[in-house]
């Protein structure tokens, strides 16, 4: 955003503090970032993650690509630059979700490590997981859930992640999953496992 657009507009402070926010709802807000590529497994374990977190009164909610591109970000499409901006205004709605105290459950290709770190820059420090779902792209590809790496092939879909653009995995993520090896159901548990150290606790075992 230009300077001149925020330039005769102050912040202003609410009165109830993250602490105090947090305190009610028994556990921090923060966003759980799952990055990876098309048929990785992110919404799958999105969902998951939700109803697992909501079973044990933790405060969730869910930003999918595939959901938010029908409506927030109908206007953008696969380009580096409308990427970039698709990441840029989901990553400020899990930054707001975050200050409101819930657990942002994002699930975005989000395939350029710039627009995550500056994602991961705009959240309060130790609020931002980034959560690598790795899973070889033959492996995505033999998947294939929606048909699209086959019309991607076929020349139908210009620059679908893995064929015509790059995806740049994360250099140091908080987490990485294993989805080509792990179970659904096992890297629950490891994000669970993650979340028991960050003062979100949930009985696994
Ligand atoms: S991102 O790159 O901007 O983060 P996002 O996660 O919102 O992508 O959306 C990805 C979803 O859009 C994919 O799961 C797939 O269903 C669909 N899609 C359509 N065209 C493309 C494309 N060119 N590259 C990747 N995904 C695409």
């Amino acid at each position: 955003m230009s300077d001149s657009n925020t330039r005769n507009i102050q912040w202003q402070s609410g009165l109830v503090e993250r602490s105090e926010r947090a305190a009610l709802n028994g556990h921090p807000g923060m966003t759980l970032w799952l990055t990876g590529l098309s048929g990785s497994g992110k919404s799958t374990l999105a969902r998951l993650l939700e109803r697992r977190l909501h079973q044990h009164k933790i405060r969730t909610f869910v930003l999918d690509g595939d959901n938010v591109r029908h409506g927030l970000n109908s206007d953008l499409g696969f380009t580096a630059e409308d990427r970039r901006e698709n990441i840029r205004r989901v990553g400020e709605v899990a930054r707001l979700m975050t200050e409101a105290g819930q657990v942002c459950i994002a699930a975005f290709i989000s395939p350029y490590r710039a627009d995550r770190d500056r994602v991961r820059n705009i959240h309060p420090a130790g609020l931002f997981h980034e959560i690598h779902v790795s899973c070889p792209l033959e492996h995505c590809e033999e998947r294939d859930p929606k048909g699209l790496y086959a019309k991607a092939r076929r020349g139908e879909i210009r620059n679908f992640t893995g064929i015509g653009a790059p995806y740049e995995p994360p250099e140091s993520p908080e987490l990485v999953l294993r989805t080509e090896q792990d179970s659904p159901e096992a890297c629950i548990t490891k994000i669970l496992d993650y979340l028991g150290g960050h003062g979100v606790r949930v009985q696994t075992r």
